[in-house]
Order: C-alpha cells, then sequence, then structure tokens
C-alpha cells in the first residue's frame, strides 16, 4: 500500500496568539510543521503535501525538507485539504490527513491507522475516552441536560482514507456554507462508515499558549530543559 500524508499548516493559529503562524512556531527548537512531517513519516507514510499559508510560502519551503511538496491552503482546513488533495499523486492507494498542530504524534498511531485502512476500512480515525463528566448548557450557561459518557469519543488525526473515497466525499461535499472540522465528517456526510483505531494523549492539539508548554515538558531528554 502506497500512502500519501497531507499536512494541513495552513492556519493562522490566532488562539495560539503567535507572532508567526501555528505551524512555524518552534517547539523544541523545530517549527511544529516539521514535527507533523516527521510523525508521518516515522508511521510509514511515503510521500508528503503540506498545505500552508499562502503569504509565508517561503518561509515553509525554507524549513521543510526538500521533496516534502508545498502547496497554498485556503480559508478554511476544509479548503486547505482540498488544495493539498488536489495536488497529491493519484498513484496513492491510502491518504493520511494530519494537522500541523499536533507534533508529538507517536508513529504507532500512523501506523494503527494504515494497518486499519490495509486491513480494508475506507476511512478510520484515531480516538481517546472523554474523561470528564459531559454536559448540554441552555443559552444562559445552566446544564440543560446530562451526556452519557461511554459513547463519547475525542477525534485525533491522523485520519486514513481510501484515495478514491476521499476524493468522492470532497468532490460531493456542500459549499462553505457547512463548515467541517474534520476530515472523516466530510467522509461520514457521503454516507462512508468511519472507522476508529486507539489514538495516543501525546497526539494533543496545540490550540492555546498552555498546550504548548505541556508539549515542551514532553519532549525526551536534553531537549527537555
Ligand atoms: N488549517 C489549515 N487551513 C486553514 C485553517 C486551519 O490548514 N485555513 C490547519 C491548521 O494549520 C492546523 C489544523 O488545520 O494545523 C487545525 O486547525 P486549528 O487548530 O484550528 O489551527 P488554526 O486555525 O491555525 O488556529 P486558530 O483556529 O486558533 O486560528
Ligand atoms: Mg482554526
Amino acid at each position: 500500500m502506497h500512502a500519501v500524508g497531507i499536512v494541513a499548516a495552513a492556519g493562522s493559529g490566532l488562539r495560539l496568539g503567535a507572532e508567526l503562524p501555528k505551524a512555524l512556531v518552534p517547539l523544541g527548537g523545530r517549527p511544529l510543521v516539521c514535527w507533523a512531517v516527521d510523525a508521518l513519516r516515522a508511521g510509514g507514510v511515503d510521500d508528503v503535501v503540506v498545505a500552508v499559508p499562502d503569504p509565508q510560502q517561503a518561509a515553509f519551503t525554507a524549513v521543510l525538507p526538500a521533496d516534502v511538496q508545498v502547496v497554498v491552503g485556503g480559508d478554511t482546513r476544509t479548503a486547505s485539504v482540498r488544495a493539498a488533495l488536489a495536488a497529491a499523486s493519484e498513484q496513492v492507494d491510502a491518504v493520511l490527513v494530519h494537522d500541523a498542530a499536533r507534533p508529538l504524534t507517536p508513529p504507532d498511531v500512523v501506523a494503527r491507522v494504515l494497518a486499519a485502512l490495509a486491513a480494508g476500512a475506507r476511512a478510520v480515525v484515531p480516538v481517546l475516552p472523554v474523561v470528564d463528566t459531559t454536559v448540554v448548557v441552555d443559552d444562559d450557561g445552566v446544564v440543560a441536560a446530562d451526556v452519557p459518557r461511554p459513547p463519547l469519543r475525542r477525534v485525533q488525526t491522523p485520519q486514513g482514507f481510501d484515495r478514491t473515497t476521499l476524493v468522492r466525499a470532497y468532490a460531493q461535499a456542500p459549499g462553505p456554507a457547512v463548515e467541517f472540522t474534520d476530515d472523516a465528517s466530510v467522509v461520514r456526510a457521503a454516507g462512508i462508515p468511519v472507522h476508529t483505531v486507539a489514538g495516543d494523549e501525546r497526539a494533543a492539539k496545540i490550540t492555546v499558549a498552555h498546550d504548548l508548554r505541556m508539549a515542551e515538558l514532553q519532549l525526551p531528554g536534553e531537549r527537555n530543559r
């Protein structure tokens, strides 16, 4: 099975509030996007396409390995993935879509996603259980309902797909009025079942400054000062 990895790195990182686009923010001295590319490759992905913000194309090309394909992303994550998917080779069987904002994803997670695809799944996502009590609140912030926790999962990336399935799902996806926060929801909207494998807390997404500090603490050995 030949797999291409798509790294969504075209966001600005408003909630992180750094001066750079989030994917260029350093973790242990290296941009987040470089960690994300390494994670995909270490887990068994063959080629990588990275979607980047238009104004910072040169800055991304300067830090990424020469054999990574760089494309200009869009205004939404969905538009960025769509652009990278259009640029990816049609000669691959599988596509793994990953957030640049999940730099410390263990290669095992990538390998589990690839294994599920090799075993015949057309779509697969890494998930973790929800550990907090989870409720629904009304417009006044008053708890309106408890949500039964056992069936709930938090969805991570990389999310893996049979290439044709993903391309068809994106072709059928409704326009920008409907916002998708991940790729599995695009595929599910096309009626394709999405399977799950075990995620990993270390694949957590860096969204706010606290998440970056937590990631720094996870760095191994001498990097962790
Ligand atoms: N992303 C993208 N193109 C966009 C928006 C987001 O490729 N137009 C990517 C981000 O670079 C990130 C991933 O999607 O790796 C997950 O999005 P998120 O964590 O929301 O990142 P940002 O959109 O950059 O951050 P924020 O929402 O805080 O501005
Ligand atoms: Mg965002």
